[in-house]
């Protein structure tokens, strides 16, 4: 019965009336829903909460398969790119659909490269800082103000214009991002060295000192391609969401990048990996965490790093940076922290409260770890989080942009406060 697959027969119990919902793709329009009348001009609409069944959109840039524990940017499994590319093919891959050509690649990493210079009013905010400002607050501002230096990035229907700010916004990013870093420190800002790799020049503009040229580690190097690889897109997640909602209003993209960032600064999502460090010093010592674990049974706070909205299984990101903490470690020392993180997932693994839950490490149990082990501070981690992040917000921005079926995005709201009623004026309130 080929129909009875592309419909859905719904019975309103109410009525006796049938309606016959079309699926496409698996999904059915919560607008057929209104055709079912709860009074004369009202519809049903359904109520999603953390959109937890509701496709906001269709895209073609990453899978999840989070039972399967499967992410694939453009169809190409993670593993394979992970070990394969540079973060730039991958950016290029994300935002344009297919791998580059050679010629193709290094024309896009000129584009990056020769727009990483910020103009030198952004370092005047900067310097408005306080030292100790959080290095993400500084982001997210200078971002968006990047927005005053770029009045043409308004035009977002226009397909050069956006390119060129796409280029803006993966170059300039790791230059703000060293610049916050480096005025917390105090520290001269590193102006970027364009002979450098992206992620070369980016350990060039954090830790160079007096020497006049920075010779990237090239182990560090790599490790931090692949987490920002890691890193680069997972399709409809808080921050990309917020992206889109905000690009629905069609500003400019800095201001919508700044938006995106400040959803990822929050512990659930971006914060998550620094959540992880200070539980791990909280937790202080390796036969402290069968004590902690059970305190998180009890309901006293989440093991944090652990569950995930969409895998329900290892996260696959999770798999691939434990092999690069292996090789940060080999180069700049074991961090002490490690062995409290093994003892808490191989316990948490074995626990029936989270393999009931199927609560396993994400992408952020780890990660943590090898940026403090590389030296950076706890504050720097949403950052890191959020330069590879900027590629997955452009390209889901633009996605959003030149699809015919997205509007305004403006979710509705079930209302249970209080009737009509008259005001009451001040005297004869009690
Ligand atoms: N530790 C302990 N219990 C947990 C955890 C956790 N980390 N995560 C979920 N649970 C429990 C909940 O208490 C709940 O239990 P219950 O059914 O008995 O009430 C159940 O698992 C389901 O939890 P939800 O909150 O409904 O799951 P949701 O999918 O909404 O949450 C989230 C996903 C927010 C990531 C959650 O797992 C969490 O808070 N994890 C810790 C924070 C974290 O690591 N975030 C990073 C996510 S990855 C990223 O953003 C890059």
């Amino acid at each position: 019965m080929p129909m009875a697959s592309e419909t859905l027969t719904i019975i309103d119990n109410r009525t006796g009336k049938q309606y016959e919902i079309p699926i496409k793709n698996g999904a059915i329009k919560a607008t057929d829903l209104f055709q079912i009348k709860i009074s004369e001009d009202e519809g049903i609409v359904s109520y999603d909460p953390g959109f937890m069944n509701t496709a906001s959109c269709q895209s073609k840039i990453t899978y999840i398969d989070g039972d399967k524990g499967i992410l694939r940017y453009r169809g190409y499994p993670i593993e394979q790119i992970a070990e394969k590319a540079t973060f730039l093919e991958t950016a290029y891959l994300i935002l344009n659909g297919e791998l580059p050509t050679r010629a193709q690649l290094d024309d896009f990493s000129h584009h990056v490269t020769f727009h990483s210079i910020i103009h030198e009013n952004i370092k005047k905010l900067i310097d408005g800082f306080h030292h100790d400002a959080h290095p993400m607050g500084v982001l997210v501002s200078t971002v968006g103000a990047l927005s005053t230096f770029y009045p043409n990035a308004k035009k977002i229907f226009d397909a050069q214009n956006r390119r060129e700010q796409t280029y803006r916004l993966v170059g300039k990013m790791p230059t703000l991002a060293a610049f916050a870093y480096r005025h917390s420190l105090g520290l001269p800002y590193s102006y970027p060295d364009n002979d450098l790799s992206y992620t070369g020049n980016f350990l060039n503009m954090l830790f160079k000192m007096t020497e006049l040229k920075y010779k990237p580690n090239p182990v560090l190097e790599r490790a931090l391609d692949i987490l920002f690889i890691l890193h680069a897109d997972h399709e409809q997640n808080c921050s990309t969401n917020a992206m889109r909602g905000i690009g629905s209003s069609q500003p400019d993209p800095y201001s919508s990048v700044a938006g995106a960032a400040a959803a990822l600064y929050g512990p659930l999502h971006g914060g998550a990996n620094e959540a992880v460090l200070r539980m791990l010093m909280e937790i202080g010592a390796k036969n402290k965490v069968p004590e902690f674990i059970e305190k998180v049974k009890g309901g006293s706070g989440r093991l944090m790093g652990f569950g995930h909205r969409v895998y329900k299984n290892y996260d696959p990101r999770a798999r691939i940076i434990k092999q690069i903490a292996d090789q940060v470690f080999d180069v700049m020392g074991k961090n002490p922290l490690l062995e409290i993180a093994l003892e808490l997932e191989r316990i948490a693994l074995n626990d029936d409260y989270f393999i009931k839950r199927k609560l396993y490490p994400n992408v952020d149990f780890y990660s943590g770890l090898i940026y403090q082990s590389m030296g950076l501070p706890m504050d720097m981690f949403p950052v890191l989080f959020a330069i590879p992040r900027t590629v997955g917000w452009v390209a889901q921005w633009e996605e959003m942009l030149i699809d015919p079926d997205q509007k305004l995005a403006r979710p509705k709201q079930i209302y249970l406060g209080a009737p009509a009623r008259d005001f009451v004026e001040m005297s004869k309130r009690n």
